[in-house]
């Protein structure tokens, strides 16, 4: 069997890691990089850290507008698939590249395989909202993270070969989280202790997109006087500087470029609180057992919401300063699998 995977960005990598190794046992697999995140470290170093094999091919599109970006797309991965004519095509969570993926193979009839499949935050102005709603539509496979996930499925009617199986993310994490342990440095290169800060990351367009979002999120952190790292991604960057808006007034605040995936789990294991808009950061702080703070007004991750796992307070800094400062006990369940999704998607793809 021959599956092509198309990926372009950071998480995209992270969730290849678990299916890609496990998928090789017995099948032939392509990757297809789009080159939407192109950057070394945000793209090559996740290739180097997790042993992802190295993409077969590499589209170089690069940043645009959504059309340019993902027309630019479409038009290559045609050409791919027409040549190597694969029996699947496999693609990852909510990106312009799983969109731009699952659109061409569905033209050609090439069944798409969709792993994070169902997830929604009801949101129709998330550009993810539409690429997931999308991809869901036209894919062959449904691998769904929760029971949640399923639900929404069926709630727009779609049943036929739905399944959960977890999340990769979480095998994802199992696999690494001793090796990042062990290996990483992190900590002492920032002078940061266990417990001892916030992790910060913020990226969302609804977040970086709007100025005024952008000086609320920042007098919020600049009246959090605990210590704070932020790995900032270069979107965000990008943006505060159009702004105008500087980072070197926020107090006892810790910028730094964007760090490979185990100095990253690093830092969320040793977080006292992490304050995010990322969802896959949202799940690993569930992971982790550390305290979440999502600077959005939805998510997807709705299980992470018990107990106050996770608080969700938009831009708003008072209910952002609130959060940060509340104690919180949640009992974390395990509501994301059992960090076995690859092996089972595997399986069920070729029990089909
Ligand atoms: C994309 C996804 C988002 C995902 C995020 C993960 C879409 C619509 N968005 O958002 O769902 O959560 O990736 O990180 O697909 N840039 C660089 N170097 C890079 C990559 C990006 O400088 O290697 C900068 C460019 O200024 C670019 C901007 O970041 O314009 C945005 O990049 P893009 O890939 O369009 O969207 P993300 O915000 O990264
Ligand atoms: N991540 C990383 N380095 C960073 C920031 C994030 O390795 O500097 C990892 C993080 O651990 C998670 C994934 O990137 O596995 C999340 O990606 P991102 O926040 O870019 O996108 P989202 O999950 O919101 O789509």
């Amino acid at each position: 069997m021959k599956i092509l995977t198309v990926l372009g960005a950071r998480p995209q990598f992270i969730k290849a890691a678990p299916l890609s190794r496990v998928l090789r046992e017995d099948h032939q697999e392509l990757i297809v990089h789009t080159g939407q995140h192109y950057d070394a470290n945000m793209s090559d170093i996740f290739f180097e850290e997790l042993n992802i094999p190295k993409p077969d091919y590499l589209l170089n599109v690069g940043s645009g507008s959504h059309g340019k970006q993902t027309g630019e797309m479409l038009a290559k991965i045609e050409e791919i698939v027409l040549d190597e004519k694969p029996d699947y095509l496999l693609v990852y969570g909510d990106t312009n590249s799983t969109l731009a993926g699952s659109l061409v193979a569905s033209k050609l009839h090439v069944p798409v395989i969709h792993i994070e499949a169902g997830l929604r935050s009801f949101n129709k102005k998330m550009p993810e909202e539409i690429n997931r709603i999308m991809t869901d539509h036209v894919s062959e496979f449904l691998f769904c993270p929760t029971d949640t996930a399923v639900q929404n499925l069926k709630n727009e009617n779609i049943t036929h070969n739905v399944f959960n199986i977890g999340d990769v993310m979480y095998d994802a994490v199992l696999y690494n989280k001793e090796l990042a342990a062990e290996k990483s440095s992190i900590l002492s290169e920032n002078g940061l202790s266990e417990k001892g800060y916030h992790l910060i990351t913020i990226h969302r367009a609804e977040n970086t997109d709007d100025v005024g979002n952008m000086k609320n999120i920042l007098e919020a952190f600049s009246k959090i006087e605990d210590v704070k790292v932020w790995p900032i991604h270069p979107r965000t960057k990008h943006k505060l500087e159009g702004y105008g808006l500087s980072l070197s007034d926020v107090p006892n605040l810790k910028v730094i470029e964007p760090v490979g995936y185990l100095d990253m789990l690093t830092l969320e294991a040793n977080a006292k609180k992490i304050i995010t808009d990322s969802g896959g950061v949202q799940k690993e702080a569930y992971f982790m057992k550390v305290p979440c703070v999502t600077v959005r007004e939805q998510t997807e991750w709705v299980e992470t919401l018990e107990e106050d796992a996770n608080i969700l307070v938009g831009t708003d800094v008072k209910q952002l300063l609130d959060a940060v400062s509340k104690e919180v006990h949640p009992s974390y369940k395990e509501v994301f699998g059992d960090g076995k999704a690859a092996e089972k998607i595997v399986s069920l793809i070729d029990n089909r």
